[in-house]
């Protein structure tokens, strides 16, 4: 039996992602940073720890507990939306989505030589998701008046999206890559996200 370790499960596309695993037999080790096991169905795969990807100690304690794994999910994450000039610099959103994008391409290339596969989930919107209400007090007053023009048509589309993407659109594509043998890198998950890596 696999083992996958998944970060941020308290809520959303971590959540669901380890329910799909638990459902589909693999041994699933579950974090939160506060965690709450009765979230998840009752199982003997089952395995919650605490973990704050930020602290270097809580990342040394949960691979210490953990042991041996055959796949990890870095889903934990937090929302950010806002014009550049007004963010503080931790919470640059998509600048560090993006640092994750080329960095996640260089290991994958450095670990294969290892045979471990390393690929890149890349989710829609979900607007169903606690994302958007735990990122809301983080974005606060990050659209400067100035921007309000340029803001403004991007959030109504944010509230009448075309097509968005949901807690199974996700797990079902972290299964998918967890499973993939040809070396694909990059897996986008919904069909939002899948209309904007062909449009690219
Ligand atoms: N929803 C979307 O529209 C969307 C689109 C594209 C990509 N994503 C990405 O999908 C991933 C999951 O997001 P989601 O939509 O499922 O949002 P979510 O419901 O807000 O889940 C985020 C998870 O990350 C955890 N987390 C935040 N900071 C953490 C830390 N320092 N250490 C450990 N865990 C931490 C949260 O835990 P707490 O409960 O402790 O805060 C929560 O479990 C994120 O990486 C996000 O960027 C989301």
């Amino acid at each position: 039996m696999q083992t996958i370790l998944i970060t941020g499960c308290s809520s959303s596309y971590g959540l669901e992602t380890a329910r799909h695993f638990l459902a589909n037999g693999w041994n699933v080790i579950a974090t939160m940073r506060t965690p709450r096991e009765h979230i998840l169905p009752r199982s003997e795969s089952l395995r919650v720890l605490p973990l704050d990807v930020t602290s270097e100690d809580s990342i040394a304690a949960a691979d210490e507990a953990a042991g041996p794994i055959d796949a990890l999910v870095n889903n934990a994450g937090i929302g950010v939306v806002g014009a550049f000039e007004a963010t503080p610099m931790a919470g640059v959103y998509t600048a560090s989505k993006t640092a994750i994008e080329g960095l996640t391409g260089s290991v994958a290339f450095e670990l294969a030589a290892f045979n471990i596969r390393v690929k890149l989930v890349e989710p829609g919107y979900g607007p169903t998701m606690a994302f958007t209400s735990n990122g809301e007090s983080r974005m606060a007053g990050l659209i400067p008046e100035a921007y309000a023009p340029f803001a403004e048509p991007i959030f109504a589309a944010f509230a009448q999206p075309a097509a968005v993407t949901t807690e199974a659109d996700v797990a079902e594509v972290v299964w998918r890559a967890a499973n993939d043998l040809t070396g694909q890198l990059r897996f986008p998950a919904g069909p939002d996200a899948v209309a904007l890596a062909e449009a690219r």
